[in-house]
């Protein structure tokens, strides 16, 4: 099957795949999609590790990377807060509240030298930085970059600058995700080359509009291609997402 997504990204198939288990994203590209590596939880470590195991299983097929760093949050102007800056914020009416449900339901505390925990998950695993942060984001947007990875897509917000000028200047595509039509808009002004219309059924992720209103909707919002997103899990489903206009479709559960 011909549209313009596969023909941008030289793939077969047009069923991108969202996972966070690298497993499946070799599966989905062996397979003539394209997969991609949901790295928010990777250590900059982990993701290279991970990315050179699928580029040893894909044997050269395209795959991507999906990122998440919001244009703008709580501390951006210096690339975002540390996790300790965020723990002093914690007010000790909470803490207290915590530590009160672990005590009742009988929870043991981490033991201290738990490192797989602490260290390798979202929000653990970025040498201090918090998560959704420019400082947590940019080693594993290197690592992405430096790898064989077509793609990169970005989760929440229109691509920051800094993220676009890389992706661009080492000949990656870029995605990004939409949950209403003025996301779309905001995210090709910014120069993203494919946009994800991901509705409600996405569970919850990006916004309130379903998949067959919001599909339409972004593909008339903007002349760059669009893949549906949200529900999409039954060849009945990709046909009604492209009969929307839709150039392909992303799937996630
Ligand atoms: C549990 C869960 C976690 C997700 N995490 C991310 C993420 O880290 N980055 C991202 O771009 N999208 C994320 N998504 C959204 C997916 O990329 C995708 O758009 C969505 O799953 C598609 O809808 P479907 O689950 O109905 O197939 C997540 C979705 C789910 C259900």
């Amino acid at each position: 099957m011909q549209t313009a997504a596969t023909d941008m990204l030289n793939i077969e198939f047009p069923i991108f795949a969202f996972s966070h288990c690298r497993d499946v994203v070799a599966a989905v590209t062996k397979a003539g999609g394209l997969g991609v590596l949901g790295a928010v939880a990777h250590s900059p470590q982990a993701l290279e590790t991970d990315l050179a195991w699928i580029e040893n299983e894909v044997g050269g097929r395209p795959y991507g990377v999906d990122l998440i760093v919001p244009a703008k949050y709580a501390g951006d102007e210096d690339g975002g807060y540390t996790l300790d800056d965020i723990a002093q914020l914690i007010p000790d009416t909470h803490r207290a509240f915590i530590d009160e449900i672990l005590e009742r339901y009988d929870v043991p505390e981490l033991p201290a030298d738990d490192t797989t925990t602490r260290s390798n998950t979202a929000v653990g695993g970025h040498d201090g930085n918090a998560p959704f942060s420019a400082n947590a984001a940019l080693p594993q947007l290197e690592v992405a970059l430096a790898s064989n990875a077509s793609f990169i897509a970005n989760a929440l917000g229109p691509p920051p600058g800094f993220l676009i000028d890389r992706c661009k200047e080492e000949g990656k595509l870029i995605g990004a995700l939409a949950g209403r039509p003025q996301h779309a808009e905001r995210h090709q002004a910014a120069g993203v080359d494919i946009i994800i219309a991901q509705g409600s059924e996405a569970g919850g992720h990006t916004g309130e509009i379903g998949s067959m209103v919001l599909i339409p909707e972004i593909v008339d919002a903007v002349n760059i291609p669009v893949l549906g997103a949200g529900g999409i899990g039954r060849g009945r489903q990709m046909a009604a997402a492209m009969a929307l206009g839709a150039q392909g479709v992303w799937c996630g559960s």
